[in-house]
């Protein structure tokens, strides 16, 4: 496996994708339990870092994670400016979200809306560039100009960039399509990451055998962490690390614990519900742990929850 060369950092091939919503601190906690190599914070919004406001302050890594990077989202480059020079203490890489298709996002002129308008993009790399001490990067989707703007900022001093195979338009449906990020890549002599059905160890797999620097995996991980995992053990060892039903409730618990640890109760189970959804989703005769967890608002009630299942996971295995 080929490492990936970051500024001063020589970097795994693979990590955790920043999904707003999803890859808080106990979630990154969790990948990295499960031996992810690097993790993202979600997106977050440059003006509010500079404001101090403090549940953007609590998505910014922990000194008990060196290896997590920070996407930073906004449209001026004054404000990420200003935001970087905040958090690069905390950080060994900065990624500027230019892939967000979510209106909310796109209306103030960040996230994919700045394909639409490259030199805002230009403008945001060279002061990060000229400024900044650690790597920068820029996650983009397709779009006509891609090529036109990656070797823009390839060079202004861009250290990498990240390519999501999806239009705007596509949102996260249909296709990722992987030869138009690769035709891009082999104009570039930066590394290119791919984003876009990272679903598997053999999807990895393909993705670095094609010629891709490295990629992102998104929904893969919310489902299955354990992916990590997998891929440590395919890359060390050669071999696919199979995991049954109670291993996703072992994490399920593992994760619920976590995210009671770092946001109390009343967030935590709030927070959990779109988890236990996510990681349940392919367990059998899960239905009802789902509807009955959109209900709860006690986490022993949470714990009950996830005891059932492994109790009906268990029986099931006992009869087959
Ligand atoms: C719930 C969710 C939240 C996301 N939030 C972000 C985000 O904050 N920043 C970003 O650049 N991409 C975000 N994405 C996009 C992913 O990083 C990734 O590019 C996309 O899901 C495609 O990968 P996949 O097909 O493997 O899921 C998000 C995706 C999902 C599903």
């Amino acid at each position: 496996m080929k490492m990936v060369k970051l500024g001063d950092h020589h970097i795994t091939p693979y990590g955790l994708a920043p999904m707003a919503g999803v890859t808080d601190y106990p979630f990154r906690k969790l990948c990295y339990e499960y031996k992810a190599p690097f993790c993202f914070t979600e997106m977050i919004n440059a003006r509010a870092v500079i404001e101090e406001n403090p549940k953007t302050l609590d998505m910014l890594p922990k000194p008990d994670e060196p290896r997590t990077a920070i996407q930073l989202f906004g449209s001026d480059y004054r404000i990420i400016y200003e935001a970087a020079k905040r958090i690069e203490n905390l950080t060994f890489w900065i990624d500027i979200n230019s892939a967000c298709p979510v209106r909310k996002v796109m209306k103030t002129g960040s996230g994919a809306a700045l394909l639409k308008e490259p030199q805002k993009l230009y403008d945001i790399a060279k002061v990060l560039k000229e400024n900044i001490s650690i790597p920068v990067s820029f996650k983009l989707r397709k779009t006509d100009n891609l090529l036109e703007v990656c070797l823009k900022l390839q060079e202004i001093g861009v250290d990498l960039v990240t390519i999501h195979g999806r239009t705007v338009q596509q949102g996260y449906s249909g296709k990722a399509d992987w030869e138009f990020a690769y035709r891009i890549k082999e104009e570039l002599s930066i590394p290119v990451f791919l984003s876009g059905d990272i679903f598997d160890v053999e999807a990895v797999a393909k993705a670095l055998q094609m010629g891709f620097d490295g990629v992102l995996i998104a929904r893969g991980a919310r489902e299955r962490p354990m992916i990590f995992e997998q891929l440590h053990a395919f890359f060390t060892e050669g071999k696919i690390k199979e995991y049954d039903d109670l291993e996703v409730i072992k994490m399920m618990r593992k994760h619920f614990q976590n995210m009671l640890d770092f946001y109390g109760e009343e967030r935590g189970v709030r927070k959990y519900k779109a988890f236990g959804i996510a990681f349940s989703k392919n367990l059998k005769s899960s239905k009802y742990f789902r509807d009955r967890l959109k209900l709860v608002e006690k986490a022993d009630q949470v714990f009950r929850l996830i005891d059932e299942l492994e109790l009906s996971i268990k029986e099931r295995i006992k009869w087959k």
